[in-house]
């Protein structure tokens, strides 16, 4: 009896609860992202980034927009990172968050980035949060449902240890590979010039919407509580690598119309 009631308390401190949540993709996956669209800029558009990067690149600058969510100064642009919305609804017809979204997040980067009168400083600062935020749009997740913060309150098991539905998405899938970024980067699909070229049509909001097709899925992919394992990753990790690959070419479209 006492041993039942330290294992449940155990398992109980190994859930993780909304407070230590880190809203995006894990490192690995931001990494991926920024990788796989360096591989895909015009020249003109790597020079320029280049200068404003100060050489870093932009797997370096994919997790900034994280790592500032420990500065209470950078609290606005907490809900940029993802975008609620119930599944009967469109983007357009859906209640806006007063405090923006992803896509009102990345229509404002490339605002500021596109602009004669932006500062360096503030292109900087919206160039490493676009490549950040073209990444999140990716993540099934990110699209998900307000009543349950995007899968943060459904709580399950990974190899028994406590996490939820979105943590999942975000990182134990990708960390459970174990291969770094540029191995990630290196071992993309090998797609033609055409099938680039149809993954860069179309808008944000229809990426989102291209995004948001896998989100009922994802849903569906799990009971409460259940213990995922080795048959979760093996069914949907290819989701996540071509997840990965979508934000990096897309993300290259982005920087390329921008830095002509
Ligand atoms: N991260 C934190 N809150 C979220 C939400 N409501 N949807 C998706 N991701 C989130
Ligand atoms: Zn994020
Ligand atoms: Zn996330």
């Amino acid at each position: 009896m006492k041993v039942t009631i330290i294992l449940l308390l155990l398992g109980f401190l190994n859930t993780t609860s909304l407070s230590e949540a880190e809203p995006a993709w894990g490192p690995t996956g931001h990494r991926t992202t920024g990788k796989i669209a360096e591989m895909h800029l015009t020249k003109r558009a790597k020079k320029k980034i280049n200068k404003l990067l100060k050489g870093e690149s932009l797997a370096f600058v994919s997790t900034f927009a994280d790592q500032i969510k420990s500065d209470r100064k950078y609290d606005k642009y907490y809900t940029w990172h993802y975008v609620n919305m119930p599944f009967d609804v469109s983007y357009e017809d859906s209640d806006k968050n007063p405090k923006g979204d992803i896509i009102t997040g990345i229509q404002k980067c490339v605002e500021v980035l596109k602009s004669d009168t932006s500062s360096t400083e503030d292109k900087v600062f919206f160039l490493k949060m676009l490549v950040h935020f073209l990444g999140d749009l990716h993540q099934p997740m990110h699209i998900g449902r307000a009543e349950d913060k995007g899968g943060n309150t459904i709580q399950v098991q990974w190899f028994g240890r406590g996490t939820n539905l979105h943590r999942v998405w975000d990182e134990n899938m990708i960390q459970e590979w174990k291969m770094s970024y540029i191995e990630l980067a290196n071992n993309a699909k090998d797609l033609t010039k055409e099938q680039i070229k149809a993954i860069q049509k179309g808008s944000v909001i229809d990426w989102m919407n291209d995004t948001r097709k896998l989100t009922r899925k994802t849903y569906e992919s799990v009971k409460v509580g259940e213990n995922l394992r080795y048959r979760y990753s093996y069914d949907h990790f290819d989701t996540v690598r071509i997840q990965l690959q979508k934000g990096g070419i897309r993300l290259a479209k982005l920087l390329n119309d921008i830095f002509k």
